[in-house]
C-alpha cells in the first residue's frame, strides 16, 4: 500500500502508539486524520508533526455512535485510503475485581468500536483503487493470560474479525492487516503491569519501534504481524499445544495474582 499522498485515519492518536504512528506516517508522506478523546493530548501530537500533514482532528469517544459517525464523515470527506484502529484500553485485574461497567467499557472500545468504524467506512474503502484496514490487536489476542481475561476476549475477537473480514474482502482491493504488539512502554500499562512484566521477564518495546513495524507492514501489504520473537513462538505453541502453555502460565500464576490483587485498587480503567 502506498502511503505517500494517501489519507490515513489513526484512532487513539493521542496515546503512546498512536502518537508514534502519526509521526512515522507523516515521515512516509501520508496525510492524516487524527482521532482521540483528549483535545489537549491530541493537540500536542499535532504540534509535533510537520505543518500541513494533518488534514483534520476529531475529538470524541469512539464507543459513541455520533462521535464515530463524525469521524467516518471526515474520513470520507478526505478520501481516506487507510483506517488504522489503534484506540483501546485495559484494566489489569482478576475477573471478580471487574465491575459490569468495566466489562462493557472494555469490550466496547477494544472490539465493538473498531468493528463499527470499519463497517461505517467499508463502502467508501471498497470504491477506492486500493485501501487498507489496520487493526492493532495484541499478543494477548492469541495467548490467554491471567489477569487479562476481558482484554484477551476483546483482542482475540479483534483478531478473528480481522481474519474473517480479510477473507471476506479477498475479491476486492481492500486489504486487512492485523498487528499484535507485545508489551509496549505507554501509559496504558499501570505500575502494577510494568512491575509484573519485569518480575516475569516479559520484554517491552518502545512505541516508536511498534509504529515503524506497522508502517513497514502497511507498505508491504502484510496481513498478520506479531511483534517479538518469543511472542510469535508462544502464539503458535498455544494454538498447537495449549496444554504446554497452560502449565507454563500456571507456574507464573502466583506472581500474576500478587500484582493483580495488591494493586487492584489503583488500577485505572484507561
Ligand atoms: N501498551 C501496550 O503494552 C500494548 C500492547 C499491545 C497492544 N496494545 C494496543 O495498542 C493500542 C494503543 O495502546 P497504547 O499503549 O498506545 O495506549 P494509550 O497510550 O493508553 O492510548 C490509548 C488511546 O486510545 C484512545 N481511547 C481510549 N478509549 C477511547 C474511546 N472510548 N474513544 C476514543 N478513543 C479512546 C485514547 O484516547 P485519549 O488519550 O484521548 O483518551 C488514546 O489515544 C491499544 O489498542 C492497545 O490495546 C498496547
Amino acid at each position: 500500500m502506498q502511503l505517500e499522498g494517501s489519507t490515513v485515519v489513526v484512532t487513539g492518536a493521542s496515546g503512546g502508539i498512536g502518537r508514534a504512528l502519526a509521526g512515522e506516517l507523516a515521515s512516509a508522506g501520508a496525510r492524516l486524520i487524527l482521532a482521540g478523546r483528549d483535545a489537549g493530548r491530541l493537540g500536542a501530537v499535532v504540534d509535533e508533526l510537520p505543518d500541513g500533514c494533518v488534514r483534520e482532528t476529531c475529538i470524541g469517544d469512539l464507543t459513541d455512535v455520533a462521535d464515530r459517525d463524525r469521524l467516518a464523515a471526515a474520513a470520507r470527506r478526505h478520501d481516506c485510503a487507510v483506517l488504522v484502529n489503534v484506540c483501546g484500553g485495559n484494566r489489569f485485574g482478576l475477573l471478580d475485581h471487574q465491575s459490569d461497567a468495566d466489562v462493557d467499557a472494555l469490550l466496547a472500545v477494544n472490539l465493538a468500536a473498531p468493528i463499527q468504524l470499519t463497517r461505517a467506512l467499508l463502502d467508501h474503502l471498497r470504491r477506492r483503487p486500493s485501501a487498507m484496514v489496520v487493526n492493532v490487536g495484541s499478543a494477548y489476542g492469541a495467548i490467554g493470560f491471567p489477569g487479562y481475561a476481558i482484554y484477551c476476549a476483546s483482542k482475540f475477537g479483534l483478531r478473528g474479525f480481522s481474519e474473517a473480514l480479510g477473507r471476506e474482502l479477498a475479491d476486492t482491493a481492500v486489504r486487512v492487516l492485523h498487528v499484535a504488539p507485545r508489551a509496549t512502554r505507554t501509559s496504558m500499562n499501570s505500575d502494577a503491569v510494568n512491575a509484573m512484566n519485569q518480575a516475569l521477564g516479559n520484554a517491552a518495546d518502545d512505541p516508536e519501534q511498534v509504529a515503524r513495524r506497522i508502517v513497514a507492514a502497511i507498505r508491504a501489504d502484510e496481513r498478520r504481524v506479531v511483534i517479538g520473537w518469543p511472542e510469535r513462538f508462544f502464539a503458535r505453541l498455544n494454538q498447537a499445544l495449549p496444554g504446554v502453555v497452560d502449565r507454563a502460565l500456571g507456574q507464573q500464576l502466583r506472581t500474576v495474582k500478587r500484582f493483580a490483587t495488591t494493586h487492584a485498587q489503583e488500577e485505572p480503567l484507561s
